[in-house]
């Protein structure tokens, strides 16, 4: 497992690879490695088989970080994380580049995916996502994956980068990985370490707030006011909970919809505070195409 430096380093390494008729794989993270970040390195091995390249970066990024949130406080655990990926196997390369190396002050150029950022996360996080489709452009460009893996426990990072990625023609595949969860069904987060141990008991209702829609759905209902009632009254349960916002969504256009159509795949999202850490959970709903509900 190589740890690459610098973008230039990085781009000759994919290149060579590239030549050697590998199949290359990108994993982007900001580090501070837990299973679920594990399960998407399993999921680019998986795709580029046994002679493929698997590229780890680690880049806590401050452009998609607020004036007010925690990149200052965001955990930085390189050595730890180095030695996770070398006991799971798997990687060829980690980049960790530093700030400078990634970003240039005097850079003009951002890339942004219109439309998309405005609601959910994007509407309470301006610039947010702009960062994210600047940085992960930037290191498509370092690492020329074939492939790149993310989580679908951030949703809307998903579906932007997926849009991204098509709409720009990048010739990378974006894959999805189902979210891992703690035993009680939390989302694993780099900021679960936030939460202090009431709080780390309350955070379950994230999960159930968005599961207990997918049954519903799966019971018949298709008012999506209702499901949204239902989400809000399972956060409320939790005393330290302060909901942000609980809604469901189409998950091509990512705005709210109002009666659920037989065949539509939609998004249940949930975002809540605890004690001023800020978390999220999603689950994707598909509808049935016949409108009879399961028995
Ligand atoms: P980070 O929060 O480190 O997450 C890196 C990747 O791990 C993302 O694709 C995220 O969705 C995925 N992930 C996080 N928790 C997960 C879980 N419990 N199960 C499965 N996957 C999980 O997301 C980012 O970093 C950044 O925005 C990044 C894409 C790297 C751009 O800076």
């Amino acid at each position: 497992m190589d740890l690459v430096r610098t973008v230039q380093e990085m781009q000759a390494a994919a290149e060579a690879a590239r030549c050697a008729g590998r199949t290359l794989a990108l994993v982007p993270t900001m580090g501070a490695l837990h299973r679920g970040h594990l399960a998407l390195v399993e999921e680019a091995r998986r795709r580029v088989g046994p002679g493929g390249h698997v590229t780890v970066s680690i880049f806590v990024n401050p452009m998609q970080f607020g004036p007010n949130e925690d990149f200052d406080a965001y955990p930085r655990t390189l050595e730890a994380d180095l030695e996770r990926l070398r006991e799971a196997g798997g990687v060829d390369a980690v980049l960790a580049p530093s700030v400078g190396e990634m970003l240039d002050e005097r850079a003009a150029t951002t890339v942004a995916v219109a439309g998309l950022d405005e609601h959910l996360c994007g509407a309470f996080r301006p610039g947010h996502f702009a960062g994210v489709t600047t940085i992960v452009t930037k290191l498509f460009l370092a690492c020329r994956p074939h492939v790149a893996v993310f989580g679908t426990k951030d949703a809307q990072q998903y579906l932007i980068l997926r849009r991204m990625a098509r709409d720009l023609g990048f010739g990378v595949e974006v894959v999805g990985v189902e979210t891992v969860r703690e035993a009680d069904g939390l989302a694993l987060s780099s900021r679960n370490r936030y939460l202090g141990e009431k709080a780390r008991k309350q955070a379950v209702v994230l999960s159930q707030a968005v599961f207990g829609a997918r049954e519903a759905v799966r019971q018949g209902e298709r008012r999506a006011a209702t499901l949204v009632d239902s989400m809000r009254s399972a956060i409320e349960a939790a005393p330290l909970a302060e909901l942000q916002y609980a809604e469901i969504v189409d998950t091509e256009t990512l705005r709210p919809v109002e009666t659920l159509r037989p065949g539509q795949e939609v998004l249940a999202t949930v975002a809540v505070f605890f004690e001023g850490a800020r978390l999220i959970d999603n689950a994707f709903i598909a509808v049935p195409a016949t409108s009879e509900p399961r028995a």
